[in-house]
């Protein structure tokens, strides 16, 4: 199949969460399939800055505005990236927002944009020779181009993929009406949201197939709990909606070569992770104390991730035997809240603001146990980074969290199959019980280092969720057939 995946972003050339992961990841599994795939983002200022030679293909008129398609190769699988370049995305740092943390004041205009590339490229007009079978459009910055295709006589079929429902491209009805979109696509089966312009609506609305990240998440956005009002439409179209769990990079996030670690390790080399932990105690300046249970953090300091939690926990948490290294960036009064604790406390609790790829590998390595107490989480990466290094993650149930850790019950521990601690509600004390019940586990000198090499031996590499997103596809296909009989 000739299959054309549009992101907004992509590692390493841009990254501010895991939909970059998956959007190299996802692909090079489709490619090694022997699947046509191209990826198609926005050329940002600082994106253009960091490749040599992008060469341009194609000029594109969409509207009034001309863009120019330029393509590059990332050495990862020798995947093809074709980067849209205008002047709305020639601006530096995060793709989304302005130095002060603002969104920027015209997201819309530039994600309409790329999404009008996205289309046309899609329908030929870029005069490429080469036309796909599959438009695969993820999260709200991609989520017009299903909309735009709708229409089409002889289009692909369209797949749409939901990272997270909590961002869905929310602008006023002005814009709507700025950005030139058909008129009959203003009803609430279209692009409105209660009065206003919902992206995210386009690829739910208009997509052949629906999918997102995991089973869990998949079933929980159907209900008004988590459905972030999107719920009805979601149960409406809940037969061409699926959850496919995501895989990880399986050579980038590898301990046996991880070229960023301290020391590299194995299943059958476990003692070679003590380099790392030592190496991450004086990283986060924590004394070199082996009694104590080392645990890490990393991820976006927002309330999808449990922060709150966290902070209500931390009282508790410095009473027990723990040392917690944690980076992450987000929220300003988060950030400020765990620096104060670090300060108050620097021999239990390390924190490092910022985005640092080398030392969230490091963190992955060294700690212990790694907590993830989501609020919600439609798939999370990191907790499957974590039992591939052998550090034991302590998570929350929900969505994809509770797809990938097995719970350290008695039953689990008996039939060899547990590799994490999964813990209930949405509470700080369940978050301090969780880490008491991890501590007891881990004076175990038996059950601990079964749930590392338990968790270090599953199988979370792309090769089933790939198979899955072809089976998509096809289902994908055979719908769009079905739509234009
Ligand atoms: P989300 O996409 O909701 O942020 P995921 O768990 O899917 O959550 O993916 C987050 C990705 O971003 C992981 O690869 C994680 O290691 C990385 N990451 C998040 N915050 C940081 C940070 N401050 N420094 C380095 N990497 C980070
Ligand atoms: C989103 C979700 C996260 C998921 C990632 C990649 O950012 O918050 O749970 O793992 O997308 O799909």
């Amino acid at each position: 199949m000739k299959i054309l995946f549009a992101s907004s972003e992509l590692y390493p050339l841009i990254k501010t969460g895991g939909l970059a992961d998956v959007a190299v990841s996802l692909p090079a599994a489709l490619k090694a399939l022997q699947q046509d795939i191209k990826i198609m983002m926005p050329g940002y200022r600082d994106v253009l800055a960091s490749i040599d030679g992008a060469k341009p293909i194609a000029t594109l008129s969409l509207l009034d505005h001309t863009i120019a398609l330029l393509c590059t190769s990332l050495p990862r699988a020798a995947l093809e990236v074709w980067l849209v370049d205008h002047v709305l995305f020639d601006r530096p740092g995060n793709p989304y927002l302005a130095k002060n943390g603002a969104p920027w004041p015209d997201n819309a205009q530039r994600f309409a944009l790329f999404d009008r590339a996205v289309a046309a490229v899609a329908m030929g007009h870029a005069n490429l020779d080469w036309e796909p079978d599959i438009v695969h459009c993820n999260d709200w910055q991609s989520a017009l181009a299903p909309a735009l295709l709708a229409s089409e006589r002889r289009r692909p079929a369209t797949v749409y993929t939901i990272h997270n429902l909590s961002y869905q491209g929310i602008f006023p009805q002005a814009t709507y009406r700025e950005l030139g979109l058909p008129n009959e696509l203003w009803s609430v089966e279209g692009l409105e949201f209660y009065g206003q312009l919902s992206f995210m609506k386009g690829g739910l609305n208009f997509a052949d197939r629906i999918s997102t990240v995991s089973p869990g998440y998949a079933r929980e956005i159907q209900t008004p709990e988590f459905g972030c009002g999107l719920e009805g439409l979601l149960k409406r179209r809940h037969t061409v909606l699926s959850g496919i769990v995501n895989g990880i990079d399986t050579d980038m996030w590898n301990p046996a070569r991880d070229a960023f670690l301290i020391k590299n390790y194995d299943r059958e080399n476990l003692v070679d992770k003590q380099a790392n932990r030592c190496a991450l105690q004086r990283a986060f300046e924590l004394p070199q104390q082996n009694k104590v249970a080392l645990i890490g953090m990393i991820g976006r300091l927002v309330e999808q991730k449990g922060v709150d939690l966290l902070l209500n926990a931390l009282p508790e948490l410095i009473k027990l035997p723990v040392q917690i290294a944690l980076l992450g960036a987000g929220q300003p009064e988060y950030e400020q809240a765990l620096r104060g604790w670090s300060q108050r406390h620097p021999n239990q609790l390390g924190v490092r603001i910022g985005y640092d790829e080398v030392l969230a590998h490091r963190i992955e390595a060294g700690a212990d146990m790694f907590l993830m107490p989501s609020r919600f989480e439609p798939c999370g990466l990191n907790q499957m980074y974590s039992q591939r290094y052998g550090t034991v993650p302590i998570v929350r149930r929900t969505g994809g969290l509770q797809d990938t850790v097995v719970d350290a019950n008695a039953e689990n521990i008996k039939a060899g199959t547990a590799t994490g601690l999964i813990f209930e509600e949405a509470s700080g004390p369940e978050l301090v019980a969780a880490v008491r019940r991890a501590l007891s586990l881990w004076e175990d000198s038996t059950v601990w280092p079964q749930l590392m090499l338990t968790g270090m031996q599953q199988d979370f590499s792309w090769r089933h969720s790939a198979q899955q997103y072809l089976a998509l596809y096809r289902q994908a296909l055979a719908d769009r057939r079905l739509v234009s009989v």
